[in-house]
């Protein structure tokens, strides 16, 4: 396993740098068919991690956000080349390229590395989770009055019925935010926020994430509060877990 957490930081690293060229730089934004921003930068990184996977490991298969489904899917790399695009393309730094590797469907390696901010957070299945190197943990606050809950998009809330569940909860916690996608996950493995809700999302951006958020203490689960990677998706420390479902239930 340690040869693949040591691939993947290398190779998420290497992708960053891909993306740190266009960062701030004038780049054309193009629409994808469901309406989503990609540039040159999203589509150079997934090529460079690709082709890095295939010559490392040419009987992995490989689920990227950009390119598609290829190869042998028992062992397989998810690519999310830039999760947080509308981040990126703004110059906001909180996007991050995300890579796993799963052996039959379950992540067993995950890297969310953050190129604009020197940040990157990993997990490896049974091994613990890290920030840069450190081992880290969710936090153990176990009161909404002290928490800071995260969601990445408004009318992603409204648009899945669950803005007045997502109401209920920001008026008791102490902050809520819109540090989303992959970041606001992270933030809760790594114990500086309690809760990211996401009711609208895809497979490649969040297997790296929900190893992470597991091995850091937490739960990552949809909103009926089931573990697993769905549509949706809830990171919690696990002080607040029930409470914070318990609200969309
Ligand atoms: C987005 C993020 C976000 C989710 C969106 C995705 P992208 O990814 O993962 O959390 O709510 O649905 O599109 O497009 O920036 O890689
Ligand atoms: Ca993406
Ligand atoms: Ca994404």
């Amino acid at each position: 396993m340690n040869e693949l957490l040591t691939f993947a930081l290398n190779a998420a690293d290497e992708a960053g740098q891909i993306t740190l060229k266009y960062f701030r730089q004038d780049v054309t934004v193009e629409l994808k068919s469901d309406d989503s921003p990609v540039t040159i930068a999203d589509r150079e990184a997934e090529r460079y991690l690709r082709e890095t996977i295939a010559k490392k490991f040419p009987n992995h298969g490989i689920l990227g956000e950009e390119e598609g489904t290829t190869g042998d899917q028992s062992e397989r790399w998810v690519i999310d080349p830039i999760d947080g695009t509308k981040s990126f393309i703004c110059g906001v730094p909180l996007y991050g390229v995300l890579l796993s590797y799963e052996r039959d469907g379950e992540p067993m390696v995950g890297v969310s590395h953050f190129p604009a901010l020197g940040e990157t957070v990993w997990a490896k299945k049974g091994g613990g989770a890290s920030l840069n190197g450190k081992p880290c943990r969710v936090s153990p606050v176990g009161e909404l009055s002290r928490a800071t809950l995260c969601v990445g998009s408004h009318t992603s809330l409204e648009d899945t019925g669950k803005m007045d569940g997502f109401m209920k909860l920001a008026r008791q916690t102490r902050a809520a935010r819109t540090w989303g996608d992959a970041y606001g996950h992270c933030l809760v493995a790594t114990g500086r926020t309690e809760a990211m809700i996401d009711p609208r999302v895809s497979y490649h951006d969040l297997s790296a994430v929900s190893l992470i958020v597991k091995e850091a203490g937490g739960r990552f689960t949809n909103f009926k509060g089931e573990e697993g990677i769905y549509h949706e998706a809830i990171s919690c420390n696990a002080a607040l877990f029930n409470q914070v479902v318990g609200v969309f239930a």
